[in-house]
Order: structure tokens, then C-alpha cells, then sequence
């Protein structure tokens, strides 16, 4: 099969980054799908893990790495415990991080996290939204506790990030659930797009915060989603949550937080962590193909949309090259995604 191996450097835009190479196909272990790829989105976990590894002149003897878990594509092959997905079916996952990616022809997947993608999508169209679903849903109705259902309409929540990736699919679960949903973004193209999102009111994550809050009539919210620079946000974070509110944040700190700050609110703060489930197999990992499920309605049911906004074609180094390149300057726009092998 063709696959697109990863090297590190400083940019995935210098030559050489990546490589297309042949590798034999995988065969599937017994809760395996073999997938052939379709569409696959790019993400920022992708340029981190890239970051890390070898210069491709340092790789002697290290096997080529595969990136990219955020995916559409039809099942080819199944393992022999397989049950509820079979041969030719049109699916989406996020994967597992401690998994070869999806730069490849050809991947191996376990059942428990993959779903049937929505029918009335394209395979770029759907490969936008596995991974920021996933991790959107769980950072809001399991992390914050939010009721899906719309038992929580009318809280607020701020989204810090709301044009990013993962910011344009949990306005849009917000939204859906009720929610007022306050975002923030810093520029004329990326505050319309909130507002296409649903958003109810957008503020400029460049301003200060506060002010902008109170003039919404809301000096502290129930709940924030931090998709961006958690150290950045942490004492205004601290200083915007209400008594008893919720943080969520999805982006590891760098230096050490002072959880002090939200004691005397006793406000709780969580993380969220997309892979968790894949890659300590907890027990209930197969949560992840049931929200899978259950974004799939909501899309056929016309309640959320694809957040793609660049499709690149075909699944090569330089399309990866140009995708990383705009993912690392911090100012991407719903979602990037390259379909199609050459
Ligand atoms: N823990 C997990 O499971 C998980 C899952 C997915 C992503 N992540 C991480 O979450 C982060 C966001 O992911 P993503 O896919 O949404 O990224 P993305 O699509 O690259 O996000 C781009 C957006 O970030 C916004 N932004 C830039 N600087 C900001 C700031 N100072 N404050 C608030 N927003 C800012 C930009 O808005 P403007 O242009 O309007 O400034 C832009 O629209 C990444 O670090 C990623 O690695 C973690």
C-alpha cells in the first residue's frame, strides 16, 4: 500500500518532511477493521507528534511513522470477533494515537470506535469532524457534565477557540443542547464563522476578557471550554467561572497551575483527552462508536454540519506539507482535510 511517512524539523513545510513510501498492508487483529482511506483530516496533534520525531537524515533503522487518525473511508477486511460493521461499510473514527495513522492507503482500526458516517456527507466532508466531534462531546457532556438533551438550555458557556477545529463542532453541540454560547475569536473571518456555527455572541480572545463578558450582561459563565492556550487562560478562567461552575481544557500546560485560584469557588476544572479511551483501553471505550452513532444522526438529521473548509487533493507530501504548514500558524478555519490517493 502507499503510505506518507513523517519526519521532524522545525516546519512541515520544508522539503523532505515527508516521504511517500510502499509498505506491505496490515492485516487485521481479531476486533480489527482494515479501512481503506478515503479522506482524512489533519490536526494539531498530527504537527506535534511530527515535531518529535527524527530529522529524516536521523531516522537510520527507526520505522516510518504514520500520522493522522482523524478519518472516513469503507471497511475492506475484518477481524474474526468483528460483529457489528462489516465489509464495504462506509465509516469514520478518530482511532488510536498509539496506532499507525491514517496517511496510508490502508488502516487497522478496532471496531469499538468506529460508526457508520453520515449518508448524506462526502468522504472529506465527513473525515472533518471524528476527532473534534469526539473530543467536543466529551469535553462538554462528559467532562463539563452538560446534558445533551437540553436539560442545561439557557446555561452559559464560553468557548475560548470557537473558530478552530474543535471550537466549530462544540458550538454547534452547545448550540443543539440549548446552550448560550459565548465564543471568542480575533478576526472579522473567524468571528463570522462562529456566528455561522450558532455561536450566540462572539468576544475577542485578544481584548480582554472580562469587560467584554460583563458587557453581555454576564459577569462570570457556568461553564468554559478552553480549546487553546490553557496557562494563557488559567487566572481568567478563574476569575470568569461562577461559583461552582466548570473548566474543561483540552491543551497540556506548560508550567504548573495554581489550583488555588479555584478553590475559593469551589470550581472544578477537567481535562479532556480524545485518546484516552483508545489508548488505555478503558472498558468503555466503545463510547466513542456511539457518539460516532450519535453524530451521525445529528448530521442526517440536518442539526449539525461539516466544519471542512479546505479540501486538498490528493493525499500526497505537498498537499500534507501546505496542510501542516497553515495548521501550525495557529489560524486555521473549521477543518483541512486531504482526500483521494493519487
Ligand atoms: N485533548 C484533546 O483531545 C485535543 C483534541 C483536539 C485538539 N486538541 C488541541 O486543542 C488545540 C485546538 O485544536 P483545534 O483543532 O481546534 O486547532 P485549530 O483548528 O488549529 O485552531 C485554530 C484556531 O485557534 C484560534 N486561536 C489562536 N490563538 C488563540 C488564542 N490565543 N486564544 C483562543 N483561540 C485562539 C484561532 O482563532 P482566531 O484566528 O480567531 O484567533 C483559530 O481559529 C490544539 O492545541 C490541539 O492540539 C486537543
Amino acid at each position: 500500500m502507499k503510505a506518507i511517512a513523517a519526519y521532524g524539523g522545525p516546519s512541515g513545510a520544508e522539503p523532505g518532511v515527508f516521504e511517500l513510501i510502499e509498505l506491505p498492508p496490515p492485516s487485521p487483529g481479531p476486533e480489527d477493521l482494515l479501512v481503506r482511506i478515503e479522506a482524512v483530516a489533519v490536526n494539531p496533534v498530527d504537527t506535534k507528534v511530527r515535531s518529535g520525531l527524527p530529522d529524516r537524515g536521523n531516522c537510520g533503522g527507526i520505522p516510518p511513522r504514520l500520522l493522522g487518525w482523524d478519518a472516513a473511508g469503507v471497511v475492506e477486511a475484518v477481524g474474526p470477533g468483528v460483529g457489528r460493521l462489516a465489509v464495504g461499510d462506509r465509516v469514520w473514527f478518530a482511532g488510536d494515537i498509539s496506532r499507525p495513522g491514517c496517511y496510508a492507503e490502508q488502516v487497522l482500526v478496532e471496531e469499538a470506535i468506529c460508526a457508520p458516517r453520515p449518508a448524506n456527507l462526502s468522504a472529506a466532508e465527513a473525515a472533518a469532524l471524528p476527532l473534534t466531534g469526539l473530543t467536543a462531546w466529551e469535553a462538554l457532556f462528559e467532562r463539563l457534565g452538560l446534558d445533551p438533551q437540553g436539560a442545561d438550555r439557557d446555561r452559559t458557556l464560553l468557548i475560548l477557540g470557537g473558530a478552530g477545529g474543535v471550537g466549530s463542532i462544540a458550538i454547534q453541540l452547545a448550540r443543539r443542547a440549548g446552550l448560550r454560547v459565548i465564543a471568542s475569536a480575533s478576526r472579522p473571518e473567524s468571528r463570522a464563522w462562529c456566528e455561522a456555527m450558532g455561536a450566540s455572541a462572539v468576544v475577542d480572545h485578544r481584548q480582554p476578557l472580562p469587560p467584554q463578558l460583563a458587557a453581555l450582561g454576564c459577569a462570570t459563565v457556568d461553564a468554559i471550554a478552553n480549546f487553546s492556550d490553557t496557562d494563557a487562560y488559567w487566572s481568567v478562567m478563574a476569575e470568569l467561572i461562577r461559583p461552582q461552575g466548570s473548566i474543561v481544557a483540552i491543551v497540556g500546560n506548560r508550567a504548573p497551575l495554581d489550583l488555588n485560584l479555584l478553590k475559593a469557588k469551589s470550581a472544578s476544572f477537567h481535562w479532556e483527552f480524545m485518546f484516552t479511551r483508545p489508548q488505555c483501553r478503558t472498558p468503555d471505550r466503545g463510547e466513542q462508536g456511539e457518539i460516532l452513532r450519535r453524530l451521525a444522526a445529528a448530521v442526517e438529521a440536518g442539526e449539525l454540519r461539516t466544519t471542512l473548509t479546505t479540501r486538498l487533493s490528493p493525499i500526497n507530501p505537498a498537499n500534507l506539507a501546505l496542510a501542516h504548514s497553515r495548521l501550525e500558524g495557529g489560524r486555521c478555519i473549521g477543518k483541512i482535510v486531504l482526500e483521494g490517493w493519487p
